[in-house]
């Protein structure tokens, strides 16, 4: 359904852009209706960039990307604005999506501005109570609130609720998690399990290996812009290929072990100079599981 090809990302950066900073080397993955694939890494391994370039609020340097086979990339403002009810985003922070001089629920108010003018009031406002019903949000407590009354959980819940209103078919979310409160996060991740369930497919952004296991059918792992390994959850997490992959799962902590008996931190793998380089290529060591070449 949402294809990606051999894309990069470059940025300008330094006095007047006088450099370039290779963000995303030659990534390549897809994502099947029903199915969420998590992109894992660290800190600057391009992850957002990937989410950025699909919802097309950066453009892509060199490659493709595909909704339904077409390429979607580069094109006129009615494309994508068609783009934009089939694909949408949830972003880290809930609040940055909000204007706080406003109520909420404007949200909505700007989905029925852009593609749904002509419904009658009515029955828009039924459409939004059963998006919200549909997010397990109570619409009686949410509706006529200004953002600063609201928690994170329900900011991100209203967001996920107004991408349902235009009937999309993937979602990007990137580190929506992170920054809710432990009580609420399972029900958001488990409500991303819902909408799979619906035929939705979810690009889930994370840097966290636990949550990225508990939610997705595939992973891909990243560093340094490029792919170090994918495949399907269970495989990638009982059997590791990639040393940086072994690496980043080794690190996770566990609750059965205490700091004090755990081994030595595991070495740390050559800085960030590969960044230029072509990424290593990717053999299929087992079915469906991919492991980029390394020493
Ligand atoms: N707008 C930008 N201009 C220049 N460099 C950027 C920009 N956005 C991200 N980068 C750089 O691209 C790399 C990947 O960043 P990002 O995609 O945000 O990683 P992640 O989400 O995995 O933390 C980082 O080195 C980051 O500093
Ligand atoms: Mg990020």
């Amino acid at each position: 359904m949402l294809e990606l090809k051999h894309v990069w990302k470059s940025y300008r950066v330094g006095a007047l852009g006088s450099k370039r900073l290779t963000a995303v080397r030659d990534v390549s993955i897809d994502i099947a209706p029903g199915e969420v694939l998590s992109v894992v890494g660290e800190s600057g391994s391009g992850k957002t960039t990937i989410g950025k370039m699909v919802l097309q609020l950066t453009s892509v340097t060199k490659g493709q990307i595909l909704l339904d086979g077409e390429d979607v990339t580069a094109r006129g403002h009615a494309a994508r604005k068609a783009y934009y009810r089939r694909v949408q985003g949830v972003f880290q922070d809930p609040f940055s999506s909000y204007n706080p001089i406003f109520k909420a629920d404007r949200i909505f108010e700007t989905v029925r501005e852009s593609y749904f003018a002509d419904v009658k009031r009515a029955e828009w406002t039924a459409r939004v109570e059963d998006v919200l019903q549909g997010v397990r949000l109570d619409p009686g407590s949410v509706l006529g609130k200004y953002p600063h009354q609201l928690s994170g959980g329900q900011l991100q819940r209203m967001l996920i609720a107004r991408a349902l209103l235009l009937d999309i078919k993937v979602l990007v979310a990137d580190e929506i998690i992170s920054m809710l409160d432990a009580s609420t996060r399972i029900d958001v991740l488990n409500l991303l399990g819902e909408l799979k369930e619906r035929g939705l497919g979810v690009l889930f952004i994370t840097h966290d290996l636990s949550l990225a296991n508990y939610i997705s059918e595939r992973v891909v792992i990243m560093r340094h812009g490029a792919v170090v390994e994918s495949g399907t959850t269970g495989k990638v997490f009982t059997d590791p290929r990639h040393p940086y992959s072994r690496n980043l799962l080794a690190s996770v902590p566990q609750l059965h072990r205490k700091w004090s008996d755990s081994e030595a931190v595991p070495e740390k793998l050559e800085a960030d100079g590969d960044r230029d380089l072509d990424p290593a290529p990717l053999t299929e060591v087992d079915e469906g599981h991919w492991v980029a070449a390394h020493p």
